[in-house]
């Protein structure tokens, strides 16, 4: 039987902390689900638009060898319910959300995993903007 892992985020402005998390996710199933944020969730979460929409955010997401299906995540309080739709063994999250999800044992396994220091879509819009 396959094992599926999911997991979410945004995904603006796509750099190698994105592809690294998603590639490591990747390895510890056989098909890799990602709920790429809406622009309306994101509005409310970091009180700014994303600088691409959320179709092309998730062009880009489904576009890499290690994913193998995307949907848009409507709302932060859906993840029970989303990780219960695909049928999801295991849900990857960066550690900046460590503890946040351990609820969600009952239903899968969590795994949190370290960021890629020093760099986020915050600081690449910092850089470009000086
Ligand atoms: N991520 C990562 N390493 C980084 C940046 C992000 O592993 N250096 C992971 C996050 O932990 C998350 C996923 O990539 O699991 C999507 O993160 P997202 O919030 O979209 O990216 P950030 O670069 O953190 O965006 P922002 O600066 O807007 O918060």
């Amino acid at each position: 039987m396959s094992k599926t892992v999911i997991t979410f985020g945004t995904f603006d402005v796509f750099h190698v902390g994105h592809l690294r998390i998603l590639q490591r996710a990747r390895s510890f199933g056989d098909r890799l689900v990602v709920g790429v944020s809406t622009d309306a969730l994101n509005e409310n979460k970091k009180g700014r638009a994303p600088v691409y929409s959320q179709e092309e955010r998730r062009e880009i997401v489904a576009a890499l060898s290690c994913v193998d299906e995307t949907f848009l995540e409507e709302s932060l309080e859906l993840k029970g319910a989303y990780i219960q739709r695909y049928g999801a063994a295991i849900l990857v999250m960066g550690d900046d959300w460590e503890g946040r999800f351990d609820a969600l044992s009952e239903l899968c396994e969590v795994r949190y995993l370290p960021r890629t220091p020093a760099i986020s879509t915050t600081e690449v819009i910092e850089k470009i903007r000086v």
